[in-house]
């Protein structure tokens, strides 16, 4: 068995972050959402990764390598445009040949890993087998309907009326049999191949395709309240961890991982926080839910419920919630007089002042 991880596409919903870096390598916990994916599919037992990027191809093979530090055999698959995930499929096939693959998107997050997905498939061994999950707002997903025996009758991408609460997961089992599918379907009115309808063109043809429902967490990371979501979900799993430096002037309450360099200097902390690395804190609250990249500097600030994505400085600015914050970023307070914002903000920015 093999794997394919989707680390191309465009990533519209998180600009202005994916302008400059691929939505798969935006921290959670300080680690990207790409090594999650990784993780799990070496837990699963799987070791050769096809990897589909597109124009953001040296920053995922940088963060990535060879794979060997996951005990992964990562092979780059390049998709000259995102043309859908069943045309990523299209070109892995050489890649994948005769084996049976696990499909798996790069933005997505799993709490619980794919081990138990992949031994069912490989018991089973269904031409296909999708997972799912019940969503409170199916318009923005892939949407089943089961018939009356549990099986998959139809599927349908973001329906404006949904006709069941049950999304896909972004994890697709598959054995050869989805090739003919994905050479036979047309592109959608967007323009892509869409795997939906692949999945569908197999139920059609008489296929066995299957599905679970998971009950487990898990999120698409592709917009900011959901990367958000599941940085508060993984901060939840922490253990306190205290490698860097505290001054006595300091309070860490709760979990609070401190790693090896940062500093603390009279300053409050309320876990589950993380700080990385030759971060160094002084002055402020940091409050839960928070993840500080490596070497920031946050000075006389107060923040809370935020990603701060490394070499970024705050200083006088209080109070920062539910943001995220990219790297090498400069957030400090307007000067008193004149009194008023001064905005400096890259293309498709997004920021909510209180005034
Ligand atoms: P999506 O989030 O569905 O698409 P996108 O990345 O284009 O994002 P947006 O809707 O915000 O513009 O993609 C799911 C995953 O699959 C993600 O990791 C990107 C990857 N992908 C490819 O590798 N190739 C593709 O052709 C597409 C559409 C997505």
């Amino acid at each position: 068995m093999k794997a394919l991880v989707l680390a191309g596409g465009s990533g519209t919903r998180l600009r202005p972050f994916t302008l400059t870096s691929p939505k798969q390598l935006v921290p959670v916990a300080n680690k990207p959402v790409l090594y999650y994916v990784l993780e799990a599919i070496a837990e699963a037992g799987i070791t050769d990764v096809g990897m589909v990027v597109g124009e953001t191809a040296a920053e995922i093979r940088s963060a990535v390598g060879d794979g060997s530090e996951f005990g992964l055999d990562v092979t780059y698959l390049r998709q000259e445009a995102p043309l859908g995930l069943a045309h990523a499929v299209l070109i892995a096939q050489e890649f994948l040949g005769d084996d049976d693959f696990v499909m798996y998107l790069g933005d997505n997050f799993i709490i619980d890993g794919i081990s138990g997905a992949v031994r069912h498939f490989a018991a089973e061994r269904p031409d296909a087998q999708v997972l799912l999950t019940r969503v409170a707002d199916p318009t923005a997903f892939g949407v089943a309907e089961l018939d009356a025996a549990g099986r998959i009758a139809r599927l349908e991408e973001k329906p404006a009326e949904p006709r069941s609460d049950l999304a896909l997961v972004g994890v697709y089992l598959f054995t050869p049999a989805v090739y003919e599918a994905v050479r036979s379907i047309e592109p959608s009115a967007r323009g892509e191949l869409e795997i939906t309808d692949a999945i569908q063109w197999l139920i059609d043809a008489g296929r066995d395709v299957r599905s679970t429902t998971i009950s487990g967490y898990w999120k698409d990371t592709g917009n900011v309240t959901d990367m958000l979501e599941v940085n508060r979900s993984v901060l939840e799993g922490i253990e306190p961890h205290k490698a860097g430096f505290a001054d006595a002037a300091s309070e860490l309450v709760g979990r609070v991982r401190l790693e090896a360099g940062a500093e603390v200097r009279d300053s409050r902390i309320v876990g589950p926080v993380v700080i990385g690395a030759g971060a160094v804190i002084s002055g402020s609250y940091v409050g839960p839910y928070t993840s500080i990249g490596e070497g920031c500097r946050i000075e006389d600030s107060e923040i809370e419920f935020s990603i701060v994505q490394r070499d970024s400085h705050l200083g006088g600015v209080r109070r920062v919630q539910g943001s995220l914050i990219g790297r090498n970023v400069t957030v400090t307070p307007a000067p008193r007089i004149p009194a008023g914002n001064r905005l400096i903000l890259g293309d498709h920015s997004k920021v909510q002042i209180s005034s």
